[in-house]
């Protein structure tokens, strides 16, 4: 297994350090010019930023069952270009993601894969009907050994099954990752309720939908004392709920997407489907309060939302056109536009965000440790200087729908490494 050094990277955005990537855990770390190069291959690193390798806890990698928008192959790819060493692929595929069989067919593909690890989200509910709930021991118990179950794409609006499934995955530390979002104040609604939806037309995602789930799902959280988990929270009030929570000792934890914490509700007036996403953009209040609930730590993690979509399927008219937004390839660009470089958040923070807590909550372990002599070697490499402008056509990913096509956007992946073995270099598949 080849050797690397990586020569006067600095890790967290700290001082210059060599670090020796052996034998798949972090071999030595030394002065500049200090490390032992013979025999190595040596990544010229200076001025790139060292993190641990980032962690999705919110990946839609379509396989099986649309396998014509993304396949765990092409996912994970995006997935390892973009920093990646780890991702959650969520259960809403086709068949669901809600028995040990599948979970562990997805776990499989993405062994053989070799692009990052990927771990199986499980369906709380039979086929995500949200009527009686899944087999959340067996996919706990299988080879894909799940942790996050989610019915994303739907919310868990019962409130007794809400209760029994937080219940039930106390007994293998198991979290459940709620989709928060009323459906009856949801029913038809095209993007985020206010004056902007009613000039176009468009029905209205009111935020209260949103809140007022998180709210009794914090609540009977704290009743039966499991492990809650609010996917991609998007609005102001979310943020204080949560605040509110975590002042009261509360156990929440909570992610938001790339996509809200950049872009805001008035590229709906554009009609182009490809700001269609669910939870809806919301207003540049809520941006601006989502970066702040990130910074303060308030949100725990940022999580892609990754939903790749075929292109009859995003194209076309509003209305009828899928909710989502690819996601991997720009997420730590976004990350470093919204959050860095608006000096909200520094590298280490942004590590903390994009890596470390993903890893906690999702008990995966060997993943979002700290860089330090000892640890498993999945790390990434970053340009925070470089400058690029997305091109749909050039993505791993096999769909297209990115929000940031011929956008500007700063930094760049140059490796990412995975056990000490790199998955890319120099900013290409390795
Ligand atoms: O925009 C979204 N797309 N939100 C979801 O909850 C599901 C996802 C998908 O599966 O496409
Ligand atoms: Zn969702």
């Amino acid at each position: 297994m080849t050797t690397y050094v990586l020569t006067s990277a600095r890790p967290y955005g700290g001082d210059p350090r060599d670090v020796v990537l052996r034998d798949g855990v972090v071999a030595g770390i030394t002065a500049p010019g200090a490390a032992d190069t013979a025999g190595a291959t040596v990544v010229a690193a200076a001025g790139l930023m060292l993190l641990p390798g980032l962690v999705d806890l919110h990946t839609h990698l379509r396989e099986p069952g649309r396998e014509d928008a993304e396949t765990v192959e092409t996912g994970t790819r995006a997935a390892a270009l973009g920093g990646f060493t780890a991702v959650h692929a969520m259960a809403n595929t086709s068949p669901v993601a809600d028995t040990a069989g599948v979970v562990e067919q997805v776990w499989r593909l993405g062994t053989e894969a070799g692009w990052c690890d990927v771990a199986p989200v499980g369906a709380v509910t039979v086929g995500l009907q949200g009527e009686r709930l899944a087999e959340l021991g067996a996919m706990a118990e299988s080879a894909a050994r799940v942790r996050v179950f989610s019915d994303d794409g739907h919310c868990v609006s019962d409130a007794v099954l809400m209760r029994r499934a937080l219940e039930y995955v106390k007994a293998f530390d198991g979290v459940i990752a709620q989709h928060a979002q009323e459906p009856r104040l949801t029913e038809g609604a095209q993007m985020n309720e206010g004056a902007l939806s009613g000039v176009l037309g468009l029905k209205g995602w009111p935020s209260v939908a949103e809140e007022a789930v998180i709210a009794r799902d914090i609540l009977l959280n704290a009743h039966v004392g499991s492990r809650l988990h609010v996917c991609h929270v998007s609005t102001r009030g979310s943020v204080e709920i949560l605040r509110l929570a975590k002042e009261r000792g509360l156990d929440v934890t909570a992610e938001v997407t790339p996509h809200h914490l950049l872009l805001d509700e008035q590229l709906a007036s554009t009609y182009d489907p490809v700001y269609k996403v669910n939870p809806p953009l919301r207003s540049a209040e809520d941006v601006q309060a989502l970066r702040e609930g990130v910074a303060d730590g308030t949100i725990d993690a940022i999580a892609t939302d990754h939903a790749p979509h075929a292109t009859e399927d995003k194209e076309g008219e509003w209305a009828y056109a899928s909710p989502g937004m690819l996601g991997l390839e720009t997420a730590l660009s976004v990350a470093q536009l919204a959050l860095v470089d608006t000096g909200l958040l520094d590298w280490a923070g942004l590590a903390d965000r994009l890596s470390t807590r993903p890893a906690q909550i999702g008990r995966l372990e060997g993943h979002g440790r700290p860089v330090a002599v000892g640890e498993p070697a999945n790390l990434v490499l970053v340009d925070p200087a470089a400058r690029r402008t997305v091109d749909p056509a050039a993505l791993a990913s096999k769909s297209r729908n990115t929000p940031y096509a011929g956008r500007e956007l700063p930094g760049r992946v140059v490796a990412t490494f995975l056990r000490g073995r790199a998955t890319v270099l120099d900013g290409v598949l390795a």
